[in-house]
């Protein structure tokens, strides 16, 4: 299907492309659900392609898998071996799933009757919009195109397509086949049927869809990084050394953030108006912006969300504060014994 195709009935429109209206047949591939198997391409043969390809054909998908470096094709089984088999639990049938995988040096053979195709080339822009562009000609405008790009935006990426509205990001977090978030990236034109497309994707493989208008750090490194940008400063002014500040996060923070994410957290131990008193106490005492009180959190104090301890904050909560409590307590005891005695720092044999 070309841009210029007119809606008819039965068609749905799924967004605009140079004023013209963009639509896609109602049974084209943009549909709530993916199909079920079928193939997938993954361009790109290298650290994350391997990891990408090996899952998708673990999930029982046909994956054609393309590179321009043919030395990388060929270690492609050497390589994913592990991979397989830690998925399988190191349970027999590496063989089954690699023989889902097909290393195909030319593209056009590769993306041929793909549903997906999944770059994961080196993280320089000039190559991907170029291989984008080249997509574009050879495929379908049914076709999904996903880039697991780090740090690009999706609009970077596709501006020198035609059919822009079937980009999306379909990011992988390393170890990818084991970490179960992947981030769906999508730019202001996405159509949110490929959002949802994608999530329903992503279901496919058991793993986590959480999807972010694309902005600098997408969602996982932009958390990351406002966390580890504040570490290295407290490393650079001296003011803490390296196992203080790995203890403070690994047994306060991180087991609490594992159990419930930073807003459940946040209902759960601390009220809103402490939140707020406690980050615009810092913001007077550093100057930096960053810190204010932000006006989502000013609203939820207004309105007396304040958490657990009022019955609602971010979530709002069905138990009483005391039955709360008393889970919250439970879970957290179990996470930090099972950290104690699986001893993972030591386990690690680091100085
Ligand atoms: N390494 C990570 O931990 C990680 C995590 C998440 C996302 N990513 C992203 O995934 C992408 C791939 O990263 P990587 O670490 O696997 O890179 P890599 O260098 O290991 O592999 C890239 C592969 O792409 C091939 N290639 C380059 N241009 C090509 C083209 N035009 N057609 C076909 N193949 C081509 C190269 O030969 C190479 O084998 C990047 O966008 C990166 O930012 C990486």
């Amino acid at each position: 299907m070309t841009n210029d195709h007119h809606a008819a009935e039965g068609d749905r429109v799924i967004g605009r492309w140079d004023q013209e209206e963009f639509t896609i047949l109602s049974d084209a591939m943009f549909g709530e659900n993916p199909p079920q198997g079928g193939k997938i391409c993954v361009v790109g043969a290298g650290f994350m392609g391997c990891v990408i390809a090996t899952l998708y054909a673990h999930h029982g998908y046909e994956v054609a898998i393309c590179d321009s470096d043919p030395a990388m094709l060929r270690s492609y089984h050497d390589r994913a071996n592990p991979i397989a088999a830690s998925l399988l639990g190191y349970a027999a049938g590496t063989d089954a799933i690699l023989a889902r995988v097909e290393a195909e040096p030319d593209l056009t053979k590769a993306v041929e009757g793909a549903f997906l195709v999944h770059e994961a080339v080196q993280e320089v822009l000039d190559v991907k919009q170029a291989l984008f562009e080249t997509l574009d000609t050879l495929c379908p405008a049914t076709v999904v195109l996903a880039t697991n790009t780090s740090s690009f935006l999706i609009s970077d990426i596709s501006a020198r397509m035609q059919n822009r509205q079937r980009v999306i990001g379909i990011h992988f977090v390393t170890p990818g086949h084991i970490i179960p978030v992947i981030e769906l990236i999508s730019a202001a034109d996405t159509p949110a049927e490929l959002v949802a497309w994608s999530r329903a994707f992503v279901d496919s493989l058991d793993h986590v869809g959480v999807a972010i208008l694309e902005r600098p750090g997408f969602l996982v490194n932009r958390i990351q990084f406002a966390m580890l940008t504040e570490i290295y400063r407290l490393m650079d002014e001296g003011l803490a050394s390296r196992d203080d500040i790995d203890n403070a996060v690994r047994l306060s923070l991180g087991p609490r953030l594992a159990l419930w994410g930073p807003l459940l957290t946040e209902d759960l131990i601390v009220s809103k108006k402490t939140a707020l008193a406690v980050t615009n106490s810092i913001y007077e005492q550093t100057g930096d912006e960053n810190y204010k009180g932000r006006p989502v959190l000013e609203d939820m104090v207004r309105q007396d969300h304040l958490g657990a301890i009022t019955g609602r904050g971010w979530y709002t909560f069905a138990g009483t504060s005391e039955s709360v409590v008393e889970t919250r307590d439970q879970q957290l005891s179990a996470l930090l014994a099972w950290l104690k005695e699986a001893n993972t720092v030591e386990a690690l044999n680091v100085r």
